[in-house]
């Protein structure tokens, strides 16, 4: 009866035009028929032409819809920490606007550090609310690639090296973005893992790798969060582009996957027509520029997914299912998004959106060391405060690339810390420099900083206490994109700094804000270390929450801080593992990733992956299984007791790792299976409950291209963090 209903409904009137029988209306402009029945009739209405059209970009940030339709454009914004500013139809340059000022959210670093999934909901909520009030149909974000050295300039803007934290966290951003009818854009697909090189640099790595360490959070981001669109990423894989991959596209993403929306290059990510065409790209953007800051010298009519394809359409060189399938894709984002019904006008910088900001950056915030419960240094504990660092007053929401952005405001550390203390009691001395530009490279001789640095350590000198605001920042070769770091010390002589004020004054914290981990030769000499990220609008406010003892600090590291350079994984390959020989690099630690390569190798971390300090103690109950054996369709149901033996309320992001002792693959010592952020009143004891398949053991077998769990005896450990397990059970799988 319903079919025969549905059938009635749809009346097919001369060359492939369906009209909905009651609203009389084409179906693909009839809100109530399916997604899927909308672009079967709208592609039936559509000219070759007007199919190509839709795989290509009308500007730097839009890509064309079917005007004779009024199936509109599609509109895009970076992405991924707050709605970038509107720029220039054909150019870099800002466009003036006056309305386009945004909230900043934290650096996804600081979503990772939350460990806490439903703060990635409210972001995603957030800034998904902020995208469709600026009228955008596509959010360029989130990104997901895995950390794997301290030196990549990008680093800041995706969550961390662990996939399985990366996978949990990227799910709810997206969802809470599509909610306001915008598409998420999960980027960079895949490897796009150092900024040297990025256009062209050829990963060689293993299957295993591949499918273990650095496709995991992209498959989440599909299968689970549904993501409606996909960037490739810049360079290659295997010797094709990651734009045009045939494998990476085609294979992974489209059929195992069975992803359903559009894949878009990176902005120049294509370099081929053919391959543009056959191996999976839909829509074009960006091309004949370099992606950053020229612009585009040819008409966008020339793009290799314009005319040239549809030459060889018309050349019957691809077949038209190539450009139905790539239409389809587009359409399909286009009704998800710009003509879904009832999609919500969105809200652009309110209480909420800062509040959520506020949270997230609170909550992210990772307390590194604290001797003497050196914090929280509560309102009224000192007299005088001296700030010093350029970091407490600089803009750290502009720079670092397309995820600069235009800012509606932005507490400062040192803005937040007079509000706080009161500014009788807060003193500030800038002590270093950078470049004044956001393309000056650290080169202290071009500046003269000495009269900065020894006021700074004057003024250090009669301090009750000292907090150093210090670390990276979004200049070009810091935490940036189009550049890597160049040393894995602290630009603009800040160590030098730090030693110089610690001889005048031992009373010294210093506060992090960065997007990576760096060196710490002062690390034994200070006493508190706080880890800050780039915080977004309320930065200021967060941090002073949190030193202050407003907020109990929860933050847990997503990644591990190598001692040296030379002991994080990629580098301690040497050239040819990173940043490579210009063409090609390897892979050469295979899944030994962050703190799977410390622990398995014994190397012991600056600090461990998962470490944060609370102004609380917790105590875990020894960990428990609910049986002793399991099959490969079972869930392994988890439990320990967790106690607040301290004296305030706080929240502990507790750790779940398994491995197996014997296998016949090699296998890290430990790999994250299950995490959950447990708040606990002072005193409280909650007992935490968590589950882990026995099918997320697996290893990615690449005799048999699939993966396998062997079964044998396993070990499950809880733990606050990779470095800090506190019991483990053993289990079989049979
Ligand atoms: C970046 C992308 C960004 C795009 C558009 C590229 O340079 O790699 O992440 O979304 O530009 O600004």
């Amino acid at each position: 009866m319903k079919r025969f209903k549905t059938a009635l409904l749809c009346l097919l009137v001369g060359a492939g035009l369906q009209v909905n029988a009651q609203s009389k209306k084409p179906v693909y402009l009839d809100d109530r028929m399916s997604i899927e029945q909308r672009v079967e009739s709208a592609l039936s209405l559509m000219t070759l032409e007007e199919k190509v059209a839709l795989c290509h970009a009308q500007s730097k940030f839009s890509s064309h819809g079917v005007p004779r339709l009024g199936i509109p454009e599609i509109w895009m914004s970076d992405g991924p920490h707050g709605v970038r500013e509107e720029i220039q139809w054909d150019s870099w340059g800002n466009a003036g606007f006056t309305n386009d000022s945004c909230t900043a959210y934290p650096a996804l670093t600081c979503l990772a550090a939350t460990f806490n999934p439903s703060l990635s909901l409210a972001y995603g909520v957030a800034i998904g609310e902020e995208a469709r009030y600026r009228r955008k149909d596509i959010l360029l974000g989130p990104g997901v690639n895995i950390y794997r050295t301290p030196m990549n300039g990008r680093n800041f803007e995706y969550m961390g090296e662990d996939p399985y934290l990366a996978s949990i966290m990227v799910v709810p951003y997206i969802k809470g973005v599509q909610q306001s009818g915008v598409a998420a854009c999960v980027k960079h697909y895949a490897l796009n893992n150092q900024e040297e090189w990025r256009g062209h640099i050829n990963v060689n790595l293993s299957d295993r790798a591949l499918y273990e360490i650095y496709l995991p959070a992209f498959k989440a981001a599909v299968e689970e969060g549904q993501v409606w669109s996909i960037m490739g990423s810049y360079n290659q894989l295997r010797g094709q582009h990651c734009c045009h991959n045939d494998l990476l596209l085609n294979k992974i993403l489209k059929t195992d996957w069975k992803f359903d929306g559009a894949v878009v290059t990176d902005w120049g990510g294509a370099h081929d027509t053919k391959q543009a065409a056959l191996n999976g790209l839909d829509i074009e953007m960006g091309s004949y520029t370099n992606g950053l800051s020229s612009k585009a010298t040819f008409g966008y009519e020339d793009y290799f997914l314009a005319r040239p394809f549809l030459d060889m359409l018309k050349k019957g060189e691809a077949p038209v299912s190539v450009v139905d399938d790539k239409a389809r894709r587009v359409l399909r984002l286009i009704f998800r998004t710009a003509m879904t019904p009832n999609r919500p006008y969105g809200r652009f910088v309110c209480a909420d959106h800062s509040e959520t900001a506020r949270k997230v950056a609170e909550e992210g915030i990772v307390l590194l060391k604290n001797d003497k419960q050196f914090f929280p240094a509560p309102v009224g504990k000192y007299q005088r405060i001296v700030v010093v660092g350029e970091n407490a007053t600089r803009s750290v929401t502009e720079g670092g690339g397309s995820s600069t952005l235009k800012v509606k405001y932005e507490v400062s550390p040192l803005q937040g810390l007079i509000a706080k203390y009161g500014k009788d009691h807060v003193v500030y001395a800038q002590g270093y420099a950078s470049g004044p530009s956001l393309y000056d490279r650290e080169e202290p001789s071009k500046l003269n900083t000495d009269s900065l640095f020894k006021a700074a350590v004057e003024t250090a000198k009669n301090a009750d206490v000292v907090y150093f605001v210090g670390g990276l920042n979004k200049n070009h070769f810091q935490d940036a994109e189009g550049g890597d770091r160049k040393t894995y010390n602290l630009p603009f002589e800040q160590d030098k700094l730090i030693e110089a004020i610690l001889k005048v004054n031992k009373n010294v914290a210093v506060i992090l804000i960065s997007g990576n981990a760096v060196a710490m030769p002062w690390e034994k000499a200070v006493p508190a270390i706080v880890q800050s990220w780039y915080l977004g609008s309320e930065g200021g406010n967060a941090i002073a929450n949190v030193l202050s003892g407003a907020v109990n600090p929860s933050g847990k590291l997503p990644f591990s801080f190598p001692k040296k350079l030379e002991d994080n994984a990629a580098h301690s390959f040497g050239r040819l593992s990173y940043p490579g020989d210009s063409i090609n690099q390897y892979y050469k630690e295979d899944i030994l990733v962050g703190y799977r390569w410390f622990d398995t190798k014994k190397i012991a971390p600056q600090f461990a992956f998962g470490y944060g300090l609370s102004y609380t103690s917790f105590e875990y109950g020894k960990i428990a299984t609910d049986k002793p054996a399991y099959k490969a369709d079972e869930t392994i149901k988890i439990s320990f007791t967790l106690k607040n033996t301290g004296k305030v309320d706080g929240a502990e992001a507790v750790q779940v790792y398994a491995s197996q002792p014997k296998a016949s693959v090699m296998r890290p010592a430990k790999e994250l299976k299950a995490f959950q952020k447990v708040f606990l009143k002072a005193g409280e004891t909650q007992t935490v409950s968590l589950e882990v398949k026995v099918k997320d053991m697996a290893f990615y077998n690449e005799k048999t291209m699939s993966w396998t769990v062997e079964p044998g005896e396993f070990v499950l450990r809880n733990a606050a963090s990779a470095a800090d397990v506190k019991s483990s059970v053993s289990i079989q799988i049979k």
